[in-house]
């Protein structure tokens, strides 16, 4: 309350004065904003001024819940912890399977806190102040399936991880090392989130996602990668490489990766000279970003691609029959075979040194067009 009175009074008294002010002057034609004294409360440094944990809830009807805790009577499994300016992971209870620690102040996880949640299955600590995690806290959750770690402090991906772990999401931290054979036994992970970290392309090897047998999303966007990284599970379905510098594509690059249906290299500094020319015919692939780039054509694409975006790059010209990936000439455009035209719906070529109107040779080519930004 009387942190309250003492911001309030300079605020009253600015207002008095305004109000004296402005009554003085006899007609102001032009009222400007005058500055007012605003009191900005001071930016909390670290470690001493952290907000005070929140008090305790009401009691809960489960003896065991952490006090600091939500433990609804209807989810006995759940344990919610979540955005209370906690310091430290409390003490779970054994039938803890999902636990919800996300944006508090955690910097440290210790052992007793999981020693009795042997069956944790889901573990949400994003945005917390964690450096480092250890192998004994991680190796007792063995039947941990997500673990999400977003916006912590990491240097490093921690070098055991529960072989069950199905999703690992660690985007922004800071992380610029990959301990060799992390991944060597996760056959159960599908998604792997690595975006906004400080991985440059010395951290790679043949080997380093070795073992990810089932991964079908890797995002590795907004990190320091020149170039691509060097092997990639053929498992992958989905590929984020958007903000990198990455210059050029290996030739033959995703002849390895045949499940590939998403790939994303936007905010990158591909041109054709970095690209050879059958890079992106795969057919596997349905939706191709290339964006903010620095191509000067249309690369060849497969018949099969249904949304391109190739904005922001510096094309000035395109040639419906050289891009078209099908031959052009049997269309029979009363015939209702779609099965044989070009799959392309969605083109985005806005940004780029191009003027409309679109090219009738792009109409005729990608019969299914439905939307082109120019
Ligand atoms: C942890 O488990 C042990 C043994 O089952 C039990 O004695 C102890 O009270 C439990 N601790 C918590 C905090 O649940
Ligand atoms: C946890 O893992 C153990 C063996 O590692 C298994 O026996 C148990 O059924 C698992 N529990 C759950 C809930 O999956
Ligand atoms: C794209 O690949 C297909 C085979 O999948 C091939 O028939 C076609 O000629 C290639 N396109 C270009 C422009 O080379
Ligand atoms: C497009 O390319 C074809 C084949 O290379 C050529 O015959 C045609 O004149 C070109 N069209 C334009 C408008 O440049």
């Amino acid at each position: 309350m009387r942190a309250w009175i003492v911001l309030l009074l300079p605020f009253i008294l600015v207002l008095v004065i305004e109000v004296n002010a402005q009554r003085r002057r006899p007609k102001p034609t032009v009222v400007r904003p005058t500055k007012r004294p605003t009191p900005l409360p001071p930016e909390p440094a670290e470690p001493t001024d952290l907000p005070p944990p929140l008090p305790p809830g009401p009691p809960s009807v489960f003896p065991d819940c952490p006090r600091e805790c939500y433990c609804p009577a209807d989810f006995p499994t759940s344990i919610y912890c979540d955005s209370r300016n906690l310091r430290k992971v409390p003490i779970l209870p054994s039938r803890t399977r999902y636990v919800y620690l996300q944006n508090n102040f955690i910097n440290d996880l210790q052992e007793d806190s999981f020693k009795n949640a042997t069956e944790l299955q889901w573990i949400n600590l994003d945005n917390n102040k964690i450096k480092k995690i250890e192998k004994k806290i991680l190796e007792k959750l063995d039947n941990l399936t997500y673990l999400y770690m977003e916006k912590n402090q990491l240097k490093e991906i921690p070098s055991y991880l529960p072989p069950k772990l199905e999703q690992l999401r660690l985007s922004r931290n800071q992380i610029s090392k990959i301990p060799s054979g992390v991944f060597s036994k996760m056959d159960h992970l599908i998604l792997l989130d690595l975006h906004n970290n400080k991985l440059s392309d010395g951290v790679f090897n043949k080997n380093t996602f070795k073992g990810l047998k089932n991964l079908i999303q890797l995002n590795l966007a907004h990190n320091i990668l020149r170039k691509m990284p060097p092997t990639v599970p053929e498992s992958v379905n989905q590929l984020f490489l958007d903000r990198n510098n990455i210059e050029d594509i290996p030739s033959g690059y995703f002849k390895e990766l045949p499940n590939l249906v998403f790939l994303r290299l936007n905010y990158n500094q591909l041109s054709e000279k970095g690209i050879p020319k059958n890079t992106f015919n795969i057919s596997s692939l349905l939706v191709l970003q290339l964006s903010h780039n620095k191509l000067s054509v249309v690369p060849p694409i497969n018949a099969n691609l249904e949304h391109l975006y190739l904005n922001d790059n510096i094309i000035e010209k395109i040639n419906g029959t050289e891009i078209c990936p099908l031959p052009f000439a049997p269309y029979d455009f009363s015939a209702s075979d779609f099965s044989s035209m070009p799959r392309l719906r969605y083109l985005r070529l806005d940004g780029n040194q191009l003027k409309p109107p679109i090219p009738l040779d792009v109409i005729m080519c990608f019969r299914l067009l439905q939307s082109v930004v120019i």
